[in-house]
């Protein structure tokens, strides 16, 4: 998969990028990054990528022509699956979206910043908004951060244990069980004896038990979805 990111702020993504299960994706060669700044694309003496909104209000604006020319050279280089604007009116992401967009090929996250970006570009340009949660952010670089560790350890070959990002949490609308490490005893705190029996089954009927409780008592809307 390749994840072209455009952002005025690329060297945010240096931290949550360079540890764990995205570091490995990068070095396995399953995953390429790269970003775009709107700031080399800018066309005015200044460099400047914002400007006054029309009809007067306060906050800048995201102009169009920086950000349509970067998605415009990106797309003369290959075709893309889908461009994606990460901003709080966008539709809410969850693990199904995480999950499609992990089949993907090729993907276009766009970072706003002040009081948005040009409708403009949205309109034409723009194939899904996505959102991550309803509250508001300074700009879209921590969303799409978010965004691509949810699709990244996803991908085949990322994760070493195969089948772990199945048993997440959401994955079949549920929630995850607890969870249990040595030692067995911890100022008389015990772990359940299920989970010392050795026995696979009642293992995993009391781990389907406890995500159904979970669920039920945490997200009861998962179920009834
Ligand atoms: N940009 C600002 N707030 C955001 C949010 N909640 N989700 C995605 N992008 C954003």
């Amino acid at each position: 998969m390749r994840l072209d990111i455009i952002t005025i702020f690329p060297t945010m993504f240096d931290s949550p990028f360079s540890y764990s299960i995205i570091k490995r994706a990068k070095e396995k060669g399953l995953i390429e990054i790269n970003f775009i700044n709107p700031r080399d694309y800018a066309t005015n003496k200044h460099k400047s990528v914002d400007d006054y909104s029309y009809g007067g209000g306060a906050g800048m604006v995201m102009m169009i022509e920086p950000i349509a020319r970067c998605i415009e050279k990106l797309q003369k280089e290959r075709t893309y699956d889908e461009i994606i604007y990460l901003c709080p009116d966008g539709r809410l992401m969850d693990q199904q979206t995480a999950n499609l967009l992990s089949m993907k090929m090729n993907l276009i996250l766009l970072c706003g910043h002040y009081k948005g970006i040009d409708e403009r570009i949205r309109e034409h340009y723009i194939t899904t908004e996505i959102s991550i949660g309803n509250y508001v952010l300074s700009g879209g670089e921590l969303a799409a951060a978010v965004l691509t560790d949810s699709i990244v350890r996803l991908l085949p070959g990322v994760l070493s244990d195969e089948t772990s990002a199945l048993s997440d949490s959401f994955q079949n609308n549920l929630l995850s069980p607890p969870v249990y490490t040595r030692p067995r005893e911890f100022k008389g705190l015990k772990v359940p004896e299920v989970l010392l029996s050795g026995n696979e089954k009642e293992i995993q009927e009391w781990r389907l038990q406890k995500a159904i409780e979970r669920t039920k008592e945490r997200r009861p809307g998962l179920i009834d979805n």
